[in-house]
């Protein structure tokens, strides 16, 4: 039988040589819902545009919008050494940065992992922990940090990227709406992240001023601003996703900016909380399930869809069904593929790379670390299916809402700078390259003007940015 895929799924596709008609049936039906056709894409987009709008205009929308406060640019030309915070995901960053001026920069920096138990215990723990870890590094590591070369500070201020979505009222104020990615401490939502770090560090004392919060979108922006003046867009596709972009302050109608020296701020858009009511974004049953059994039903549903927190779990859930239906794997699972989030993100990316003629890495992963009892190579063939079009599908989401900022700025025609971080950006095999033809479909030959970027660890250092602009002011 041909593979009748081939046209679905918009990628090089593997056959899956002698597959039932049922099995290859169910594939073929699952691919139809994960394919997104370029005018599926454009529906997206032009929604994506209209909540932009709205977010802008009032609070409490959907897709928030937040002004982060942060209204100079960097020219590169900047000098000092700042201290930068960066919490948001498995890990805790804690760096000293030193820019040199011409787009030099200097970094040492630690990681501590941050333990289950901290991201779900109460919030004075987590910032406690936090304060302890900023304590050692200034032990191990620092010497005296300086706002001008020469002029010893007594507190060092320090740059705070809290990736998560705030409601922030100044450059260094601002209250968690609600946790992402898994953290759960239950007394912290509505409270004023700055505020609760700055009390840690006065319990630890440990002497710190925290002069900038800023979100981890807003410090790639800025990073990558730093060494590209024609930067307009700072993004993250990793354990969880957003963007942020250069705003005319005009256009950001729901507040009301006295400086009008400043021309130009940064949004954080918030973008994984894109289409929460579920009107355009074309959600699966897997993803449903998905949903339903999160931590946070109803929230972050273009996140659920797109970031690394998910993509296993999507997969997984497509594997499970197969399964109960007598499609694959002979009908068995495991103790450990029947775990929630036990398929990993990783997992994916090392199938989709698996170009052995027997699918030999997919074959270690299912039989050695999820313990399916045995494999054929047609239940590999389709697990491996069944990770492409989760992949495929979560980096055409992704050029939506990167084509819908273009769109908005009305820069499709003169292009721009995107400057990315994250692990699915840097390591999920054909992850950008699916983005660039995302936007070849939509945008043409104008889709060769936007130069996008990895950006690597950028929200430390914007966080440190964020933190010198903040004191020149
Ligand atoms: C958070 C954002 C963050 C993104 C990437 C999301 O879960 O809500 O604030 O920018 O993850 O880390």
């Amino acid at each position: 039988m041909p593979p009748i895929l081939s046209s679905i799924i918009r990628d090089k596709i593997d056959p899956i040589d002698g597959a039932s008609d049922a099995q290859l049936s169910a594939i073929d039906g699952i691919a139809k819902e994960f394919d997104l056709t370029v005018e599926k894409l454009s529906e997206i987009i032009k929604h994506f545009c209209n909540e932009m709008d709205k977010g802008l205009s009032k609070n409490g929308m959907t897709v928030p919008m937040i002004p982060s406060f942060v209204t100079g640019i960097p020219t590169g030309n900047e000098v000092g050494t700042f201290l930068a915070l960066d919490l948001g995901g498995t890990n805790l960053r804690i760096c000293e940065i030193s820019f040199e001026g011409k787009g030099a920069i200097k970094i040492k920096q630690q990681k501590h992992k941050v333990t289950e138990n901290l991201k779900a215990g109460p919030s004075h723990q987590l910032f406690d922990f936090i304060a302890d870890c900023v304590d050692k590094f200034l032990s191990e590591y620092t010497e005296f940090v300086t706002v001008q070369p020469g002029v010893h500070d007594r507190k060092l201020k320090l740059g705070f990227t809290f990736s998560f979505p705030v409601e922030q009222t100044a450059i260094n104020k601002g209250t968690l709406i609600k946790w992402t990615k898994g953290f759960t401490c239950p007394d912290a939502e509505n409270k004023d992240v700055v505020f609760m770090l700055q009390e840690a560090m006065k319990r630890k004392n440990v002497p710190v001023i925290v002069t900038a919060l800023v979100n981890d979108t807003v410090g790639t922006l800025l990073s990558h601003s730093y060494k590209d003046p024609n930067t307009l867009i700072g993004i993250i596709y990793g354990t969880g996703t957003n963007g942020a972009y250069f705003e005319d302050i005009p256009k950001i109608k729901k507040i009301n900016f006295s400086d009008d020296s400043q021309k130009k701020m940064i949004v954080n858009i918030e973008w994984g909380a894109f289409d929460s009511e579920k009107k355009v974004l074309p959600l699966t049953m897997f993803d449903n399930k998905l949903d339903r059994e999160s931590n946070n039903p109803h929230y972050q549903i273009f996140e659920k869809m797109i970031s690394g927190m998910y993509l296993g779990e999507i997969t997984r859930n497509i594997l499970l069904h197969l399964i109960d239906r007598m499609l694959l794997f002979d009908g068995y699972s495991s103790k450990d593929l029947n775990r929630h989030y036990s398929f990993e993100t990783e997992y994916l990316s090392t199938i989709e790379a698996d170009e052995t003629q027997t699918l030999d890495d997919t074959k270690k992963i299912l039989e050695e670390l999820l313990n399916i009892p045995s494999t054929t190579l047609i239940d590999r063939q389709i697990v491996k299916r069944a990770c492409q079009m989760v992949g495929l599908r979560a980096a055409r989401l992704s050029s939506a809402s990167l084509a819908a900022i273009l769109i908005h700025c009305d820069k499709v025609e003169c292009g721009s700078s995107v400057g990315i971080d994250g692990s699915l950006f840097e390591f999920y095999p054909h992850f950008s390259a699916r983005i660039k033809k995302a936007l070849q479909e939509l945008f043409g030959a104008n889709a060769d003007k936007i130069k996008i970027s990895l950006a690597r660890d950028g929200s430390g250092v914007g966080a440190a940015l964020a933190a010198m602009l903040a004191a020149q002011k």
